[in-house]
């Protein structure tokens, strides 16, 4: 029996030029690139240039996602934007990626579930996609966080960056058996018990500020690897599949240490890991399409390889989704 599955076509990432690395941060702030190297395994981060919004990151992304599903952008007719720094508090974020990229039919809209955004972006897509009322998806993780960070607090603008990264899926008949290419699963889950963990301080209809990122680090941290290791066990119950089957685990780039923390608790092979939080920092929903995007242009991740992707972030929000390339 055949069974409807949102397949990847084509992934694509862009950067800001600009690479602020952690000696440059500790001319400003009281830090070192050894405390945060050793605590979080970043490197340095890319900023935004002034002028360059997060709809401009976003259309880059998803230009280079298209050019490399070789589609015609007209055919894309479903945009999901995860975003917690749109360019506006409305319209969406979406519809200016829809415009820059001269799409004109379709629905194009936000998601924000902070660093969780892409996973709760993608299964959104592939729930819309199994609908049949679209065909070709693109979702896209953008951001620019350096304009939510204190700049004077060294316990958080160390740890953020900015980018965006896109993937084109497209809704296929499979065979509906174990070797489907395509979303397998999602687990998603949130509890906003904790929303005060890690927030923004401003908002429309708050302060009618756009206001900082604020975070407990420590509560944070004690909280992911549990949070991460429950959902991708419910994903692997889900399908059948175990920790073996997997080729790569792409999760979610906040902190080295955390990404570590959950791959050992889940048993898998450090060799499998994608991280590139030492080159970007924390891109927040952007983190995920853009490491996919590194392990793509690598060589790494192959059609027809089993791919773990998860993230946990403010809220909390926290998800797994298991996709065959
Ligand atoms: N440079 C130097 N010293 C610093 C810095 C810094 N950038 N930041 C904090 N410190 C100091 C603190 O002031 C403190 O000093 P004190 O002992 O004199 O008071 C000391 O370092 C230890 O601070 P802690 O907060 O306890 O440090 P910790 O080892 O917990 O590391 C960190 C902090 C890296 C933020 C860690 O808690 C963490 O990784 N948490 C997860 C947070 C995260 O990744 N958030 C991303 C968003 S959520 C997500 O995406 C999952």
């Amino acid at each position: 029996m055949s069974i409807l599955r949102s397949v990847v076509l084509g992934c694509g990432a862009y950067l800001p030029k600009r690479i602020l690395s952690n000696d440059d941060l500790a001319r400003t702030v009281d830090t070192s690139d050894e405390w945060i190297v050793q605590r979080t395994g970043i490197r340095q981060r890319h900023v935004a240039a002034p002028g360059e919004f997060t709809s401009h990151l976003g259309i880059a992304a998803a230009g280079a996602a298209i050019a490399d599903a070789g589609v015609d952008p007209q055919s894309i007719d479903l945009i999901v934007v995860a975003t917690s720094t749109p360019d506006n508090t409305f319209p969406a974020t979406a519809v200016s990626v829809q415009d820059g990229l001269g799409i004109t039919g379709g629905a194009a809209f936000d998601l924000q579930a902070v660093c969780s955004g892409f996973v709760f972006g993608l299964a959104t897509a592939d729930g819309l996609l199994r609908t049949r009322e679209f065909k070709r998806a693109l979702v896209i993780g953008a951001e620019t966080f350096s304009r939510i960070l204190d700049w004077t607090d060294r316990t958080t603008c160390v740890l953020f960056g900015d980018g965006a990264g896109a993937v084109v899926l497209e809704g296929q008949d499979q065979p509906g058996t174990t070797e489907d290419r395509g979303v397998l699963t999602s687990r998603l889950r949130s509890d906003g018990r904790y929303k005060m963990k890690l927030y923004v301080d401003g908002g429309p209809s708050s302060t009618g500020t756009v206001g900082h990122l604020r975070m407990e680090g420590r509560e944070v941290f004690r909280h992911a690897v549990a949070m991460i290791s429950d959902v991708v066990t419910e994903a692997f119950r889900e399908t059948g599949y175990c920790v073996d089957d997997i080729d790569w685990f792409v999760p979610h780039q906040a902190n080295q240490r955390i990404i570590d923390g959950s791959a050992r608790k889940l048993g898998i092979d450090p060799k499998k890991i994608v991280s590139t939080v030492d080159r970007h920092a924390n891109t927040s929903a952007a983190s995920i399409p853009l490491a996919l995007a590194a392990a793509r242009a690598d060589g790494r991740i192959k059609h027809g390889d089993l791919v773990l992707l998860e993230a946990m972030g403010g809220g909390f929000t926290w998800g797994a989704l298991l996709l065959r390339w």
